[in-house]
């Protein structure tokens, strides 16, 4: 029996194939949810600092992503941004939700957000989801079984040098008040490479390292549900996702650098650079 054949009666490929089902399918419902917000005048709050926003679309995808996960899977566990944590059955899987990933960009009216759906079985994240409705974009992984954009499947790209590089950060809220703002290492990365953008979704930003459109991404102060879909579908694509020593990626502790892999030593140095001149 060869290898895509044993996936095929893998009864563990058989399940991750379906939670990927239901991701989908509440991503897109959730996706709808923000659609009928952009645009649109909105009242828009801030949570913990004046730059961090959240509006009434944030909660009612999440609520729809949220309902129908419980509607399916009632002793699933439930960590969301909004909501936080909803506690399942012990040991049973556990579903990270970002229902809007670029709120700024959203209350803004700019299309690149995006709806983030991870689910993990005993800790490990076996499917990720990443939709950015606005742009016609379905990011999707199942661990083991490769990374696909809109169905097709995608790769990293094969870029080998910093100097032609296209890579792609974020800052965190705090960074008024904070001096770990990553603008030194912005600042590091900027005089080595071709050029960087910042998207304003840190789902997308891994999504699209996946598709070979940004060579490497780098972020700090990442929250799990930020980041927990795209890890997957950057590896899956080929990517590598550390932290920023090059050690296992900490959903939890908001450190994240990802490539095509070519360039991981040649970041790795970059931030460890900043990091020791402090
Ligand atoms: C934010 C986006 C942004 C990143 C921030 C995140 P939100 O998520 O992913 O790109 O730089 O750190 O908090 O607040 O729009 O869900
Ligand atoms: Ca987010
Ligand atoms: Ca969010």
């Amino acid at each position: 029996m060869n290898s895509q054949m044993q996936d095929v009666v893998n009864p563990r490929v058989q399940e991750d194939l379906q939670l990927l089902d239901s991701a989908q399918a509440l991503a897109a419902a959730a996706g709808e949810v923000l659609l009928s917000g952009l645009g649109r005048s909105l009242i828009v709050e801030t949570k913990s600092d004046d730059t961090d926003l959240v509006t009434r679309f944030d909660r009612e995808a999440e609520t729809v992503i949220v309902d129908g996960l419980r509607a399916r899977y009632p002793h699933h566990r439930i960590l969301a941004e909004e909501g936080g944590e909803r506690p399942g059955e012990h040991g049973a899987p556990c579903w990270i939700i970002d229902p809007l990933d670029g709120t700024t960009n959203f209350a803004h009216g700019l299309p690149l957000f995006s709806v983030s759906i991870a689910c993990l079985v005993d800790g490990v994240v076996r499917v990720g989801v990443v939709l950015a409705p606005a742009m016609g974009w379905r990011f999707a992984a199942v661990r083991g079984q490769g990374a696909t954009l809109n169905g097709r499947p995608i790769g990293v790209s094969q870029t080998e040098s910093l100097d032609s590089a296209l890579l792609t950060t974020g800052f965190p809220y705090d960074r008024r008040t904070s001096p770990a703002n990553n603008l030194a290492q912005f600042v590091a990365f900027k005089k080595r490479v071709r050029g960087i953008r910042r998207l304003g979704s840190a789902a997308l930003d891994l999504s699209l390292v996946a598709a070979g459109k940004f060579d490497g991404y780098w972020e700090m102060k990442l929250k799990p549900w930020d980041i927990a879909a795209g890890t997957l579908i950057c590896e899956e694509a080929g990517g590598l996702v550390t932290n920023w020593s090059g050690g296992p990626l900490d959903l939890f502790r908001g450190e994240v650098l990802a490539s095509n892999r070519f360039l991981h030593d040649s970041m790795l140095s970059v931030l460890q650079g900043v990091h020791t001149s402090l």
